[in-house]
């Protein structure tokens, strides 16, 4: 390796955390095949059955090592400040203290994996590179599938930069000892730690999903955003996809959503009206930069799907299950005992005798869930039916509109288009979804704002964050080039709490009213909230029945919308002198058009 910088990192972190040996993850297929085959023989996987799910294979976590850990996770700024009201904080040098002291020896007994990967096809100017060192070959395995990493990425890397990602499981073992099923560390014991200033991650204890994989949550998002607000670009919590018309027409459209309201079933929708087509670019992040035309390019930083298994099925989102029918891993899902996977929500009963994600044999799927509401497949996007045939491109695609949504059952009507961009800028920053009784400690009804679904995400003051949108205007090289901004809410429910829209495939007739809009086809009309469509523009072919609900999913109320708003000032009052004054001028001017 000629990289002096990377040689050195590694060199010194194995001095710390003492593996057994250090190995440097080349990406072939043959270094694939033998961490699966060293994890089915260690009894940390379990292969399944290559005439149902082909080069697949299935894993439980320990039962406290299940989900991203909110309240461990940290943004280390020199200033408290820095942070801002929606991060978890510490220090840098005291945060770095407490890890030094968990990372020295970690990784006894263990292999230390450096894996150099990137963010983004290879070479193109919109992605990064980042190495990971990790002693779980279950990162590496997944990091595979999730990134372009490997050799390939130390080439194009060259002498150049990266961002450094340390990741121990917090495990060490001691000589003879025999491992566990799913080494971690206890909850109290896991540090998710972003340093936001020298654009490093030290994450320690966990071996899950957005904890783990470092190149997601981690990089593409907390450290991506800091560095997009330094640079003037945009890394975000969105998915892309491309929409093409009957006549043949295509375009691009990002949205963000809070986690669980469906995103990657919108990524990959089949649409109900014929000619029309959606392709997937991205179903989780998104980073945008301007191009030499002006418009603003987004690329996928990912590779691969990491999603949410219960409810997927060939109904909901027939595309996702496609995606993950060969070279998949599953974890936390049921295992059936013909070597398949299970969960709630697949379509097909439980067959009897399924393993649940703790390892028990079931008679019946009633009772404790089979698999962990968050058990995940994770495939390569290169699998997806609908996957764009630009996804990869490095120049990533032109975005003609960028979608805010949540789960709204009442007041947020269907869809609506902001009147401008500082407008568009203060939807963005009060979308949320309203609380049902499953969230645990909440009070049910209420609406929990996640500003553009980045809330765990923004590696900064979120207050910055939302200037850093409305500066995107006045940078823009030719501001009547941006993005049209709507709000969509597919969640409206009537007074006995039956849904209003049918949603799903039926999203499409939304997205065409939006389409359309930006062809300047479509009408809008003037309201207080912003831009709606004429129930008669919103295609209802083949659903008439919804067409009733149409007036109630397009109201505007009055009422309504004043409780709205004295809660947005409730949400907004939390960013202090931090909340930028455009955004505070777009509230009062709400106010004013009631
Ligand atoms: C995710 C999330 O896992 O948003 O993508 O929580
Ligand atoms: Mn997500």
């Amino acid at each position: 390796m000629s990289n002096q910088k990377l040689n050195a990192w590694v060199e010194k972190w194995a001095g710390i955390m003492k593996p057994e040996k250090v190995y440097w993850v080349n990406g072939s297929e043959e270094e694939n095949q033998r961490l699966f085959d060293e994890m089915v023989a260690s009894g940390m996987a379990i292969k399944l059955n290559d005439k149902k799910r082909p080069g697949s294979y299935y894993f439980q976590s320990d039962p406290s090592d299940v989900a991203r850990v909110e309240d461990r996770t940290f943004i280390c700024s020199d200033n408290e400040e820095d942070a801002g009201p929606t991060n978890y904080w510490k220090a840098p040098d005291e945060m770095k203290e407490i890890l030094l002291q968990k990372y020295e020896g970690c990784m006894k007994g263990r292999t230390m994996y450096v894996i150099p990967f990137s963010m983004g096809p290879l070479g193109s100017e919109i992605a990064q590179i980042g190495v990971q060192l990790t002693d779980s070959p279950y990162v590496v395995v997944n990091m595979r599938i999730m990134t372009r990493m490997g050799q390939a990425v130390l080439d194009v890397l060259g002498d150049g930069d990266f961002v450094p990602c340390l990741h121990s499981v917090g495990k060490p073992l001691q000589p003879g000892e025999k491992d566990v099923k799913w080494p971690c560390a206890p909850i109290s014991e896991k540090y998710i730690s972003h340093f936001p200033k020298t654009k490093e991650i030290w994450s320690y204890g966990s071996g899950y999903g957005g904890n783990a994989l470092l190149g997601k949550k981690c990089f593409a998002l907390r450290i991506a955003s800091k560095m997009a607000k330094e640079e003037g670009w945009l890394a975000e919590h969105m998915l892309i996809l491309g929409i093409t018309n009957p006549e043949g027409v295509k375009k691009y459209f990002a949205a963000a959503f809070p986690s669980a309201c469906g995103k990657t079933n919108l990524a990959m929708m089949v649409p109900s009206i014929p000619g029309w087509k959606v392709e997937t670019v991205g179903d989780d992040i998104a980073w945008m930069k301007f191009g030499k035309d002006g418009k603003l390019y987004a690329i996928n930083p990912e590779a691969g799907f990491f999603g949410v298994a219960p409810m997927t099925s060939m109904d909901t989102n027939p595309n996702a299950m496609l995606s993950a029918d060969k070279n998949t891993v599953f974890t936390n899902t049921g295992l059936t005992p013909d070597g398949d996977i299970w969960w709630e929500g697949i379509g097909v009963d439980m067959p009897k005798g399924t393993i649940d994600w703790k390892n028990n044999s079931r008679d019946t799927a009633e009772g404790e869930p089979v698999a962990h509401p968050n058990a995940r497949f994770t495939a390569p996007a290169s699998q997806c039916p609908a996957i764009d045939p630009k996804w990869e491109d490095p120049a990533g695609v032109p975005i003609e509109a960028i979608l805010f949504g949540g789960r709204r059952p009442s007041t947020v009507p269907l869809v609506q288009q902001a009147f401008s961009w500082p407008h568009g800028v203060f939807i963005g920053s009060v979308v949320g979804s309203e609380i049902t009784a499953a969230a645990i400690g909440l009070k049910t009804g209420t609406v929990r704002r996640d500003p553009f679904a980045m809330l765990p995400f923004c590696g900064y003051h979120m207050g910055d964050y939302f200037q850093h949108w409305i500066d995107i205007e006045k940078n823009s090289p030719d501001a009547s080039k941006l993005p049209g901004i709507f709000y969509v809410n597919w969640f409206r429910k009537d007074e006995s709490g039956k849904w209003l829209w049918p949603g799903y495939g039926d999203n499409i007739r939304v997205l065409k009213w939006i389409f359309e809009r930006l062809e300047g086809k479509a009408e809008g009309i003037k309201t207080a909230i912003g831009y709606l469509p004429k129930a008669e523009d919103i295609d209802v072919s083949g659903i008439e029945k919804t067409r009733e609900n149409l007036p109630e999913l397009l109201k505007v109320d009055p009422e309504k919308w004043k409780l709205e708003i004295a809660d947005i000032k409730e949400h907004y009052a939390k960013f202090g002198n931090k909340l930028p004054k455009a955004l505070n001028d777009e509230l009062t001017a709400l106010e004013a058009r009631f």
